[in-house]
């Protein structure tokens, strides 16, 4: 017997399960969708333009769960009346990056393509959190939060997740350890100014500092800082996906469990570090409600210096979209 999207998306609301909406169905998308599903986050629904794709990545990662021995409800298609009632919706939607191209050429493409998401989004699902993933990040943070309407709270950033599980990576590569062990944050924008912190990594609770010369540290914030950059040369037809997937399911987890993770993430800041009304990453507390607090960092000189730069280059894009009428 065949169900209708319809009719599966009345039974999500019937169960009352937690809801997640995925926008966009590529790589980034549907491994969100996997792991999100293989968690048991909540039920799943998987939306692209191509909706016979959605439905088919969405219908073949169900029929993995009797498997995979997860029970989440996991369907797909293109019509947004599917993500009806989402508590979180993840926007992965947008083109990715090619050899050559900077996140920052995407600008325009992506913000058209962001800011119809997030009307949709909106209509149907009018209290959810919403994670944006689309490139150029912080940008299109400032589109889905203008297009959606929905407070500073329910708006937030993957990229500072992803940008430092990267760092951590590296760290542990380094160090031969556990990344377990490796506590580590960027700050700034996702993009090639971004603030690796060296002085506050930990590995094993012990000052990074103390462990690697400043020769090998500075090697490791380099490779951080083009770490997307790295993978999309390897792949040359598109950009990274497990590391960003996993970054966005953590921050979903984070709000559907209630918390209160501080984690690096673009949110609009509103007097934090002195700068009001421009999405940029930075730590944040992520519970049920979305963002719930800015806790404060001290930087030294140099940090800030970092930062107010990374800064001027969100502002800097923000301002193009302006100029752009995107
Ligand atoms: C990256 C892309 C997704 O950093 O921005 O891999």
């Amino acid at each position: 017997m065949t169900q209708s999207n319809t009719q599966v998306g009345i039974q999500l609301g019937i169960q009352r399960r937690p809801k997640i909406s995925v926008i966009g169905a590529g790589f980034v998308g549907s491994t969100c969708a996997h792991w999100a599903a293989s968690k048991e986050l909540g039920d799943i629904v998987l939306i692209d333009i191509n909706g016979d794709s959605a439905k088919g990545k969405a219908l073949d990662l169900f029929e993995a769960s009797p498997v995979e021995g997860f029970d989440s409800r996991v369907v797909g298609g293109s019509d947004y009346s599917l993500t009806k009632d989402s508590d979180v919706v993840v926007i992965t939607a947008g083109l990715p990056r090619k050899p050559g191209m900077s996140r920052d050429d995407l600008l325009a493409t992506n913000a058209k393509i962001v800011r119809e998401c997030a009307v949709q989004v909106a209509k149907y699902s009018p209290h959810a959190v919403l994670i944006v993933v689309s490139n150029p990040l912080d940008a299109m943070c400032h589109v889905a939060f203008e297009a959606s309407g929905f407070p500073r709270e329910r708006v937030i950033g993957m990229a500072g997740v992803l940008d430092s599980a990267r760092f951590r990576s590296f760290i542990a590569m380094e160090c031969n350890v556990s990344v377990e062990d490796v506590q580590a944050f960027v700050f700034g924008g996702h993009g090639d100014t971004m603030v690796p912190m060296p002085r506050y990594v930990t590995v094993g609770g012990i000052p990074l500092m103390q462990m690697l010369t400043k020769d090998r540290i500075d090697a490791i914030v380099d490779r951080t800082r083009k770490g997307g950059a790295e993978i999309v040369e390897l792949l040359k037809t598109g950009s990274a996906y497990y590391a960003p997937a996993a970054s966005a399911v953590q921050m979903l987890e984070a709000k559907k469990k209630k918390k209160k993770r501080i984690l690096p993430c673009a949110v609009l800041l509103d007097g934090e570090y002195g700068i009001k009304g421009l999405f940029v990453g930075v730590l944040a507390k992520l519970g049920v409600k979305g963002l719930e607090g800015v806790p404060a960092l001290e930087m030294n000189a140099e940090e800030r210096a970092m930062f107010d730069k990374s800064a001027d280059a969100v502002r800097g894009l923000v301002s193009d979209l302006k100029r752009l009428g995107a």
